[in-house]
């Protein structure tokens, strides 16, 4: 028999310094017209030195928020699933630093690294254990550090400007076989464009030592490159695929969504989500505006700030997708 697992709940944290594109434009050759018209932000947050975050640290925070919520004991979690693309360490992984810091016995830890995608990926991870029956309550956090290992110079804005650090946290549970909870989830990869969107170094075959003799200063490759235009374009493709695959496996329309939540890469690439499947303003919640791309944590900060916010009900079919570096791609179907 087969249970399934729902999301007893939410929290988010997000570092206090606000920088807002007037305060990037002082860094770097860019202004507020440019980065609101092409991607909907307006402000970020980016950790400061001495604030005391790191990635695993926000995702602690997070996830004390929504273990109160779900009303759970840190004792009773069964696994540690954590999404980045910004760890702490090269190794190990952020999940057993969460381990430690929240002093839960010796549970599994889990690190997933998936980008953009990471919290579906995350979350289906959890969704499989929870269903086989192995284990009962899985705590799936996302975090970023994005601003530790962006290139806040004119040379890197096409990048820089995008990207803000935060984290958010889900408990999952074993649901009550009354229906609620996920539905489904459907992930996707396509290596052949990995490097469109990536940070090639420092890793096992580019070391630091080796990058500053050989790399003049110009062309840093221990910066993460995007090849803006083509992720675009592959991203509404991808999105809409799989937001259709979702809703096809579950016999639904897309008048049945109650609530969609992208990742926040671009609104732009809402928008366009938005019209291509004319979707009503109050279906789609965005809010990259405030937290500019967060990658793996956007997804969590986004669908917590809905529920904060009265936007989701009960038995409200709720619809996550993203898409981001790997190629990844991937959506989940909730009936919350
Ligand atoms: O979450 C992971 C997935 N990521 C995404 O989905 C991101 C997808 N891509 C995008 O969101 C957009 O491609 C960007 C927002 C990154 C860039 O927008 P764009 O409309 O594709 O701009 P572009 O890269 O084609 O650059 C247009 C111009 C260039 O100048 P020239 O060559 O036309 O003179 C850039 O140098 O804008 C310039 N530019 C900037 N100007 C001011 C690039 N970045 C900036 C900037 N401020 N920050």
């Amino acid at each position: 028999m087969l249970y399934q697992s729902k999301i007893a709940g939410l929290g988010y944290y997000v570092p206090e310094n606000v920088v807002t594109n007037e305060d990037l434009s002082k860094l770097m050759d860019t202004n507020d017209e440019w980065i609101t018209e092409r991607t909907g932000i307006k402000e970020r947050r980016h950790i400061k030195e001495g604030d005391g975050n790191s990635t695993a640290i926000m995702g602690v925070k997070a996830a004390k928020i929504a273990l109160e919520r779900a009303n759970i004991d840190k004792d009773d979690i069964d696994l540690i699933v954590f999404a980045t693309l910004s760890p702490d360490y090269y190794f190990p992984g952020c999940g057993v630093q969460v381990q430690e810091m929240l002093d839960i016995k010796t549970c599994p830890a889990l690190d997933v690294r998936n980008q953009c995608s990471g919290f579906i990926y995350g979350l289906s991870v959890a969704d499989q254990f929870i269903k086989t029956g192995m284990y009962k309550n899985v705590l799936l956090i996302g975090s970023e550090n994005h601003s530790g290992g962006l290139d806040m110079t004119t040379r890197g804005r096409g990048v820089s400007v995008i990207f803000g650090d935060g984290a958010g946290a889900a408990v999952l549970t074993r649901s009550n076989h009354n229906g609620q909870g996920i539905l489904s989830t459907h992930l996707h990869s396509e290596g052949k464009h990995a490097l469109e969107l990536a940070l090639k170094g420092p890793s096992t075959m580019h070391w630091v030592p080796e990058l500053i003799e050989e790399n003049p200063q110009e062309d840093i490759p221990y910066f993460p490159y995007m090849n803006g235009q083509y992720v675009f374009k592959n991203a509404v493709k991808r999105f809409s695929e799989v937001i259709i695959e979702g809703l096809q496996e579950n016999g639904l329309e897309v008048a049945d969504i109650d609530m969609l939540i992208p990742h926040q890469a671009n609104l732009r690439i809402s928008q366009f989500i938005q019209q291509k499947f004319k979707l009503k303003d109050e279906q789609v919640f965005n809010n990259i505006q405030k937290y500019g791309n967060t990658t793996a944590a956007s997804i969590p900060i986004a669908l917590t700030e809905a529920w904060e916010q009265g936007k989701i009900k009960d038995g409200d079919k709720i619809v996550l997708a993203a898409f981001g570096s790997g190629f990844t791609w991937a959506s989940a179907v909730i009936n919350w």
